[in-house]
């Protein structure tokens, strides 16, 4: 590191600011790499990427190399993932509401498993499947667990859209529905219990709900889903993937014994702390309550502030090490005052327009949950390693955003 610039992967941010222009998402290649393969290692085969947490055509690529299958959750993301030459046996599908058209799709590619997630899914594959035309399903199931999380990321209590409830009988219901499908065979059971979560003890309480379930209908496979949470905030603490890994495989050979294939989909885990997003201050005011600063992106490609009020941090590029002797809310370019990406960021104080500033930890649900609100075109995104950058996925444009219009 320079006194004047940061350097991720060998790469400076000041240099990836003036060739690809900002706001830009950055991803430390080797960040990724290293993760995906400690979740394919600590996991059984056929755990997932779920690819919802960040997905481009580079990323699925560098999922299944590192040996992971991945997960998807609606038509547009299999679509990616089959660009990207992801063969159908690598593939998962999820979703609490899949069309017609992406069952037939799964059932025509006959994709590694399929995740069944309700009674009127299972009266469709009843049409869509047989001995010609087989399937490979698992069944989610609500463990009625509930997660320690923001509300809106939880998935695993009684309440919810997600899987069948075991507690009121309708995964048995499901399990007999199924089984009447020639050409259906149920792999085993799903249970995902929502995201962000930082006690791993959450998913412990999963398998012990499910145990009598597993054991009853002879499953094999047992899949965890996703939901390992990351450190956002220098007061947090997060739980390495694989002592999760460690714990949960410890906790499954004790309660579901040594058969049992786990596996896992982990989103976030891998994809969070490997990407920052790099913006450019554009302008500095001071009100009485405080100092802002606006910079070029803001809701349209980090909306998780908004919408979990999440907390990050944010370093300013130029002299990263200077004192951080200045507080300010950093803000975004759009139409609300809820646009915030940082409430209370700690910076030096003479931080003012044109400075580069880079959030660390927003490599998930940033870019996937980007929107084009104000008709803002989504940031370019660009991968680093051994000190190269490579762009793989453009900033759009404004003809991009005008491409629909009829
Ligand atoms: N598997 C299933 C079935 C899921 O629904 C999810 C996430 C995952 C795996 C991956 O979870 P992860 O490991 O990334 O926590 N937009 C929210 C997160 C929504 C998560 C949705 N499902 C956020 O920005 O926090």
């Amino acid at each position: 590191m320079t006194s004047d610039d940061i350097f991720v992967g060998g790469v400076s941010l000041v240099e990836i600011a003036d060739t690809y222009g900002t706001p830009v998402f950055v991803y430390d290649e080797e960040t990724l790499r290293a993760r995906a393969a400690e979740a394919a290692t600590v996991f059984d085969e056929g755990t997932a990427f779920a690819s919802k947490s960040f997905l481009c055509i580079a990323m699925a690529r560098l999922a299944v190399e590192e040996g992971l299958c991945i997960d998807v959750s609606t038509a547009g993301e299999l679509d990616i993932v089959l660009r990207a030459g992801v063969p159908a046996d690598r593939i998962i599908v999820h979703g609490n509401n899949k069309s017609r058209e992406e069952l037939e799709r799964a059932v025509d590619i006959k994709v590694r498993r399929l995740i069944v997630d309700n009674f009127d899914e299972i009266k469709n594959l009843a049409e869509l499947v047989s001995l010609t035309r087989p399937l490979d399903v698992m069944l989610r199931v609500i463990p009625g667990v509930e997660a320690h999380t923001h509300e809106y990321i939880q998935t695993g209590q009684e309440d919810s859209k997600f899987g069948l409830s075991l507690s009121r009988g309708d995964a048995d219901e499901a399990m007999a529905q199924l089984s009447l499908i020639a050409g259906v065979k149920v792999r085993g059971v799903h249970v995902h219990i929502g995201s962000q979560i930082l006690d791993v003890e959450s998913f412990v309480k999963s398998l012990e709900i499910i145990r009598t379930f597993v054991a009853r209908h002879e499953l094999g496979e047992v899949c965890i889903g996703g939901g390992l949470g990351v450190a956002y905030h220098a007061d947090e603490i997060a739980p390495p993937l694989r002592e999760w890994g460690e714990r949960v495989r410890v906790a499954a050979r004790e309660v579901l014994g040594e058969s049992v294939v786990i596996t896992a989909e982990p989103g976030r885990a891998i994809t969070a702390t490997a990407g920052l997003t790099l913006y450019r201050v554009g302008a500095r005011k001071d009100v009485d309550a405080r100092t802002y600063l606006a910079v070029d992106g803001g809701m349209s490609d980090n909306p998780r502030p908004i919408l979990y009020g999440a907390r990050y941090e944010a370093v300013r590029v130029q002299q990263p090490e200077a004192t951080r002797d200045g507080c300010f809310r950093i803000v975004g370019k759009h139409c609300e005052s809820g646009d915030v990406i940082i409430d209370e960021a700690w910076l030096p104080a003479a931080t003012a327009a044109g400075d580069l500033i880079a959030t660390p930890v927003t490599g998930a649900y940033g870019y996937s949950m980007a929107s084009n609100y104000n008709r803002v075109p989504k940031p370019a995104v660009v991968f680093v390693r051994n000190g190269v950058a490579r762009l793989v996925v453009r900033r759009e444009t404004l003809d991009d955003l005008a491409r629909l219009d009829v």
